[in-house]
């Protein structure tokens, strides 16, 4: 058995235990707490870091009780980790041995700091005597991770398995993380029958990910810029599954009929940078009185929201078209955001 630690959006962790249950019928979930699951598994390492809902996975080396993330409890437990032959053993046993740099990296809060220098130094002069690894700060081949809350908790020590590129270096302007993308995918719950719409589809990361990673018959992508439609023409080329996109005025969905989709997953304009000058009320009203048309009996919505409380006023007008099924409250780049799975009712 391999014991991981994962991180997650924070505020997911009751879907994200059922989509990795879901993925993995194997897995024996130790502990879930905000933005973070412990769990064990037979699935190796390599085929771990494929789980698209996480934003990182850590092979676990070490779990410390109830620390605190002051200099001084930090330079506790890194004293712990090197008085602890097991922790060298497993190191050795757990790293690649394709592997021959590594660095420390000290997370609390998601916020990387810097730890007592030399404590620091003492750690990586144990692992280089112990495993013949060497310390390169810059670009290593592995990092080795204390990841800590804010409160106090228990830490984890482990080796770091995922690994990409920085998200604003790959990703379009505007562009939701994949591990976003995914979950809200899962809530969908996509079968093999489904008509998807995303109809603000901006850089086409929902029906991306749904193509990649879920089943459906087909994918309808709208924006109403052409030029981002052409662009998501380009990059939808290769999906697997058949996608057509058009441009179109979400408000008005003039070329689907009645009942004609079962699901939709999106991520409407926020009125921040997008649509900023919009009447958000009136555009919230109409956009789900155009999906309720076009909403197939069981038809399902699953949508991010920036203005949660307008959202929730327009639906609550609107309290014999729509049930609200599931509501998670996150934050996307820094910015509160609900997402909402809705049913409808016909
Ligand atoms: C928040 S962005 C979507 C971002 C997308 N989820 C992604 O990850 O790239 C909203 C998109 O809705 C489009 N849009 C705004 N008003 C629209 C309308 N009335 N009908 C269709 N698309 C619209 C915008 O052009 C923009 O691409």
């Amino acid at each position: 058995m391999y014991m991981y630690f994962s991180t997650f959006i924070s505020g997911l962790s009751s879907i994200i235990e059922l989509q990795l249950k879901d993925c993995i019928p194997d897995v024996s979930i130790k502990l879930v707490q905000d933005g973070i699951i412990i769990y064990s598994t037979n699935i190796s390492p390599e085929d771990i870091v494929k789980l698209r809902f996480f934003n990182n996975t850590f092979s676990l080396v070490k779990t410390f009780k109830n620390t605190a993330t002051d200099t001084k409890s930090i330079n506790k437990i890194i004293k712990k980790t090197i008085e602890d032959k097991n922790v060298f053993y497993h190191l050795g046993k757990k790293i690649p041995k394709n592997n021959k740099s590594f660095r420390i990296v000290i997370s609390v809060g998601n916020i990387m700091i810097s730890p007592d220098k030399n404590m620091l130094y003492k750690l990586e002069n144990k692992i280089t005597d112990s495993i013949s690894l060497r310390v390169d700060r810059a670009i290593p081949d592995i990092e080795l991770w204390y990841f800590l809350r804010r409160e106090v908790s228990d830490a984890y020590f482990g080796i770091r398995l995922t690994r990409h590129t920085e998200y604003s270096k790959i990703l379009q302007k505007g562009e939701l993380h994949p591990e976003l993308v995914n979950t809200l995918c899962y809530l969908s719950d996509p079968q093999i029958n489904d008509i998807y719409l995303d109809p603000f589809v901006g850089s086409g990361a929902i029906p991306i990910e749904l193509s990649k990673s879920f089943v459906c018959k087909s994918i309808i992508a709208v924006d109403i810029d052409d030029s981002i439609v052409q662009r998501f023409k380009d990059r939808s080329q290769n999906l697997k599954i058949d996608v057509r996109s058009e441009c179109m005025d979400s408000l008005n969905l003039a070329n689907l009929k009645n009942n004609s989709m079962n699901k939709i997953v999106t991520d409407p304009p926020w009125g921040i940078n997008i649509g900023k000058d919009l009447n958000l009320e009136i555009f919230y009203k109409q956009m789900l009185l155009e999906f309720f048309r076009i909403l197939d009996v069981n038809g399902v919505i699953v949508i991010l929201i920036g203005n949660k409380e307008l959202f929730e006023n327009v639906l609550n007008k609107l309290y014999s078209f729509f049930k609200i099924i599931d509501q998670y409250n996150i934050l996307v780049s820094g910015k509160k955001a609900g997402i909402y799975k809705i049913s409808v009712m016909k």
